[in-house]
């Protein structure tokens, strides 16, 4: 057993810096931080070798004033040498404390993100998935989500089974957006990240199976579990799962709805479909579960993820599904959301990002998969107006895109916490300046 010291250094790193993967700035009025722009000209990359040098440590570092993963290189003795002035965290980390290993970090297949990054030209676009997939240059993301049909990040509403009372569902079809934007940019990702990681969700059923009979607004599947409205949906998801493996595409999750409670809401704008945990539950063991299970797709081959929703009001819903028996045998884990609106250059923002991925780790997290992998400049396209924010916003005048604060200090976590990590016990002994905690992942 043993307890080692460790010292985070936060501002006063003076030794030599690499300045050959430099951001090119972009600023935004009134905002605290900056952009770096990505054209075809240029575009910054995120290398994180370490040092040969025996004795040194290697630091790679990101503010909201200059730095983008800038490396320096500093020496045990230079860090000894006057250990008060240099350092305003310790944090004492135990080595035989083991918690949870990591899964990994990555981003969302939408159409959005698709329409976005296909109007760049061919050689951006593979710089943006290198990016966001290299492991040696990027962000090494190894995970990644998947919108069953549409989801608000579309431009448009659709299924992929709209004829009416097509219960064995024989009309089913994937959409020219799966085609033209989710596919190829997924087999892209995959050609530069092996082991990525996806993981489906549906936003809405057919409208047909629906109380309401349309996609937004208050409405849960017509009848009760385990009749043919809700065999049907559990069926609408594992074809998507068959489809996209004649794609060469294999899954290694599913949701069973993409924010289940929504759907139990007035007026709730966007596609969706209500459950509440009983319903949940009911449905996992009595349609989802073995439906999965009968096509193949049974816990060995696909997880499957409960919630995935807002993490208020969590822990009710879950409970009811994880303290049943038989339907907790289907579940493998549980995904949780954040959101935020638009903001370019917002170095603030990031520091929340971060903040909320700590806290999500030291409670049992075991990775993070945002959202759209690229917006435009107004944060969509978006079906009901939903515009948020995305670590990549692309122009939608000029060949270029910008790579947000969020992409960087979520790269501290992917590039480091590689699939695997054990994340280890700690605690802080020492905390002299505010918000630095937030630099010490
Ligand atoms: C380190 O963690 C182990 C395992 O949890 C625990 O038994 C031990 O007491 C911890 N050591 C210290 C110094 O906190
Ligand atoms: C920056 O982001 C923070 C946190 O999300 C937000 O509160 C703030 O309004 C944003 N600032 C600007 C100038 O947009
Ligand atoms: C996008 O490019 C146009 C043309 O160069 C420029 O005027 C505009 O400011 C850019 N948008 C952003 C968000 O920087």
């Amino acid at each position: 057993m043993f307890t080692r010291l460790v010292s985070l250094l936060v501002v006063y790193i003076i030794s030599t810096r690499d300045l050959s993967h430099c951001c090119q700035v972009k600023q935004f009025a009134g905002k605290d931080s900056f952009v770096c722009v990505c054209n075809e000209a240029y575009c910054d990359s995120i290398v994180t070798e370490p040092n040969s040098l025996p004795d040194h440590l290697t630091i790679f570092q990101s503010d909201a004033a200059s730095h983008r993963f800038s490396k320096s290189i500093i020496s045990f003795n230079e860090l000894l040498l006057d250990s008060d002035a240099l350092v305003d965290v310790h944090i004492k980390v135990n080595g035989t404390d083991r918690k949870q290993q990591i899964f990994g970090f990555g981003g969302s297949f939408t159409d959005s993100a698709g329409i976005n990054i296909k109007k760049l030209p061919a050689k951006l676009v593979d710089q943006l998935i290198e990016n966001y997939f290299s492991e040696t240059k990027g962000l090494g993301y190894t995970y990644g989500r998947v919108p069953i049909a549409a989801s608000d990040f579309s431009q448009r509403y659709y299924t992929y089974a709209e004829v009416a009372d097509d219960f064995e569902l024989k009309h089913f079809k994937l959409a020219h957006e799966d085609t033209l934007y989710k596919i190829p940019l997924i087999k892209k990702a995959l050609s530069v990240s092996k082991d990525l990681r996806l993981i489906s969700a549906p936003w809405a059923p057919p409208s047909w199976l629906k109380t309401s009979h349309r996609p937004k607004g208050l409405g849960i599947l017509q009848d009760d579990p385990g009749s043919k409205y809700w065999k049907t949906y559990a069926n609408y998801i594992v074809k998507f799962l068959e489809t996209y493996v004649q794609h060469g595409i294999h899954f290694w999750g599913v949701s069973p709805q993409n924010e289940p409670s929504t759907g139990l809401m007035p007026n709730w704008p966007l596609n969706t479909c209500g459950f509440s945990g009983h319903m949940m539950r009911d449905y996992i063991k009595k349609d989802l579960g073995p439906a999965l299970k009968k096509a193949g797709f049974g816990k060995d081959k696909v997880k499957l993820m409960i919630w995935d929703d807002q993490l208020l009001d969590i822990m009710p819903f879950i409970r009811v599904i994880l303290e049943d028996k038989e339907a907790a045998e289907y579940v493998s884990g549980v995904a949780y959301h954040w959101y935020s609106r638009l903001s370019l250059g917002n170095w603030t923002r990031a520091e929340r990002y971060a903040t909320d991925i700590i806290e999500g780790l030291n409670h049992w997290s075991t990775g993070w998969v945002d959202w759209n992998l690229a917006l435009d400049e107004s944060g969509g396209p978006n079906w009901v107006n939903n515009f948020i924010d995305s670590m990549v916003i692309v122009n939608n005048t000029s060949p270029e895109y910008y790579k947000q604060p969020m992409y960087y200090v979520f790269g501290h976590f992917s590039r480091f916490l590689r699939p695997g990590s054990t994340r280890l016990g700690h605690s802080i002994i020492k905390n002299n300046a505010e918000n630095e905690v937030k630099l010490t992942v």
